[in-house]
């Protein structure tokens, strides 16, 4: 498997790039990672069916792997202005679009990324107002249209002044890091999610009715008929709303 770290921060040796790095010494062999610092790739926009040669080169690297690390600094309370250019530029490439112009997952659809931002905003300030939800928030739109899988995103704060990654936030990345050797090529774990529902409305069923019916609350009669329908119409209804709010409506941001 290979991970590919693509960074669009002003700096090459900021703490982003510690953030990144740092994800990536989490990698062991035979996995390999690789890295992108944007900076140093001048991509123009492709010009109809003129492509920019630096954008192709870009799109094989990101081919060739399996999982992005996404890291770019929240500038002015949104994604920093590299990163945003470049998704604006791959757009083309990153989904497929219909004939009324909609866009559909294409050749990246189940790869894998994980997302990186900071901000001199602290911590406290961070959680109530939100400075780096924008910049999640952007990277998360473009990579579900393109049908990439998050794994994690990570967030520093505090960035003012900072001259190496605090502990905690070491830790946190190595651990993510380490998480990175085992990804699944694909997400397969959906049908497994929704197998173990099922047994959990199957479980929590069968306490409450045996709750009720042991404080005589219920009768006994057609116990077991009453169970199976009642597990079986909870299961589909509850399976209806989580796909709703867990795929289409996800897919409309
Ligand atoms: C142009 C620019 C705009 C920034 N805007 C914000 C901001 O709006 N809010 C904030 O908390 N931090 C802001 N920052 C701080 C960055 O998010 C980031 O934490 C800092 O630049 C450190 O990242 P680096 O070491 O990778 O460069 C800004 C920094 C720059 C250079």
């Amino acid at each position: 498997m290979k991970i590919l770290g693509i960074l669009g921060s002003h700096r090459s040796d900021g703490v982003t790039k510690m953030m990144m790095d740092t994800v990536l010494s989490g990698v062991q062999a035979p996995n390999t990672t690789e890295t992108v610092y944007l900076e140093d790739f001048p991509f123009k926009p492709d010009q109809g069916d003129q492509k920019d040669p630096v954008l192709d080169q870009l799109e094989q690297k990101m081919l060739e792997s399996d999982v992005w690390i996404i890291a770019a600094p929240t500038y002015w309370g949104g994604l920093a202005g590299k990163m945003k250019d470049f998704f604006d530029c791959m757009r083309q490439r990153l989904v497929r679009f219909d004939h009324d112009g909609g866009t559909h997952p294409d050749r990246f659809k189940d790869k894998h990324y994980l997302s990186i931002t900071d901000c001199y905003t602290g911590a406290f300030e961070n959680w109530v107002t939100g400075v780096t939800d924008q910049s999640f928030r952007t990277i998360d739109k473009v990579m579900s249209a393109a049908g990439v899988i998050k794994i994690h995103e990570l967030v520093l704060t505090n960035t003012w002044g900072m001259k190496e990654l605090p502990e905690n936030k070491k830790q946190a990345c190595l651990k993510w890091g380490h998480r990175l050797n085992s990804v699944k090529k694909r997400d397969d774990s959906t049908l497994k999610r929704y197998i173990e529902l099922f047994f959990m409305v199957a479980v929590m069923a069968l306490l409450t009715m045996g709750i009720q019916v042991g404080l005589r609350l219920v009768s006994t009669a057609d116990f077991w008929w009453r169970y199976a329908s009642f597990v079986v119409i909870f299961y589909v209804l509850l399976g209806c709303i989580l796909h709703f709010f867990t795929v289409v409506k996800h897919r409309r941001r």
